[in-house]
């Protein structure tokens, strides 16, 4: 049946996409979309980095950039919150139109550039949600270097100085395609000094219950490379890897007329590859550090994907444009009913199950290498 939300929503697509955003955003932050809890199953709560998760379900950064409908998006059943990419000084992002639907393709290019209104105005933001008094509910902070920075590592410390004492987490941003300074960090002696730098900081700091810090990583990286990587950033004692940002690449089944846009490709083209990336962080890093899995989930069986791939927790975007504002309580209603059918009593006994039946981690040995012996 369609709801109220849902022709709301379907009002949305009709609005050129970044219209259609904003207004969907002065919706959440004003009160109206749905009205969900975020603990109806407790077959999905879980502890992570001292935090209670009531839900592993969420929507993942960039779309509220500047924390003005973080109740909104809780009141939406999301089990966390992440806002930002934030920059220390405002900056306008990328001239427009930098925001696309690829509509048949179920996706979406954008080319923002972390458009945002920086970190002094957003932190008091996020200090005025904290000082209202609600539930404790996990909230991450997404961090970015201005693109004209000139010490764009400097621009991190900057932030995590400002965030560390409002955040649960704190993501480093180190896979934007459509910011100069996006991907600086995706080489090894750059990567090192940095997250060096920042774990000092953060343990510095002397806070009581200080934040995780997580990296979000790029799809369009050799598995090589991103071996080199995985190793630093393990032994830099990061808490948590985000899997993963938008692609720069441009899958053959792409039809929509916009496909050709420069920018990152987010939604269902996504799904197989970030997925893919999941498993192949999950096994290099011996599932011993949290997952966020993010890319093209539309429903709950995307999302169980994720999980038994090795994620810990899951974020979505794109889909939420297409399927409106009650997709993230329906994930939660779908991911609980797939558990259960599967005989997973908590959803941490299913996080990464897909490599402890033998059968299948050979295929996934084999898709990850395709030079490996056919299973
Ligand atoms: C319009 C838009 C803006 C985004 N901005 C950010 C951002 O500021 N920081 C970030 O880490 N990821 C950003 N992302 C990437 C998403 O968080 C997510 O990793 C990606 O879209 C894949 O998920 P999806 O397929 O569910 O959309 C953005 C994505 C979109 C579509």
């Amino acid at each position: 049946m369609t709801g109220l939300y849902d022709i709301g929503a379907i009002a949305l697509t009709l609005l050129p996409p970044e219209r259609g955003h904003q207004a969907a955003l002065w919706g959440l932050s004003h009160g109206l979309g749905p009205s969900e809890r975020a603990d109806r199953h407790p077959s999905l709560a879980q502890t992570l980095w001292g935090r209670s998760f009531t839900n592993p379900v969420a929507i993942s950064a960039g779309f509220d950039k500047n924390a003005v409908a973080i109740s909104g998006a809780r009141r939406l059943g999301a089990g966390f919150a992440e806002v930002g990419g934030i920059t220390p000084r405002a900056q306008p992002g990328n001239p427009r139109p930098r925001l696309f639907r690829l509509t048949a393709d179920r996706a979406a290019i954008n080319r923002l550039g972390f458009n945002n209104h920086g970190a002094e105005a957003i932190a008091r933001r996020i200090a005025d949600y904290r000082a209202g008094g609600e539930d404790p509910w996990p909230l991450g902070v997404n961090l970015a270097a201005n693109s004209d920075s000139s010490d764009p590592a400097n621009d991190f410390e900057q932030l995590v100085d400002t965030f560390a004492p409002l955040a649960d987490f704190l993501t480093i941003d180190i896979s934007c395609p459509n910011s100069a300074n996006g991907l600086v960090f995706l080489s090894p002696g750059p990567l090192e000094d940095l997250l060096g730098r920042l774990t000092a900081l953060r343990d510095g700091k002397g806070l009581a219950s200080p934040p995780a810090l997580l990296v979000k990583i790029a799809p369009d990286i050799e598995d090589e490379a991103l071996d080199v990587l995985l190793d630093i950033i393990v032994a830099a004692g990061i808490d948590g890897i985000t899997v993963c940002n938008t692609t720069t690449a441009r899958p053959d089944t792409l039809v929509s007329p916009d496909r050709t846009q420069r920018g990152g490709l987010s939604g269902k083209p996504l799904f197989a590859r970030s997925t893919e990336m999941l498993h192949h962080v999950y096994q290099v890093t011996g599932g011993k550090v949290p997952l966020i899995g993010v890319g093209g989930i539309s429903d709950g069986a995307d999302a169980y994907a994720k999980i038994r791939a090795g994620a810990s927790l899951v974020q979505l975007y794109t889909a939420l444009v297409y399927e409106g504002p009650g997709l993230v309580a329906r994930i939660q209603n779908e991911l609980a009913a797939l558990l259960a059918a599967d005989g997973f009593a908590t959803l941490q006994d299913a996080v990464g199950s897909e490599h402890r039946s033998s059968q299948v981690s050979t295929k996934i040995t084999h898709r990850m290498n395709p030079k490996a012996p056919p299973p």
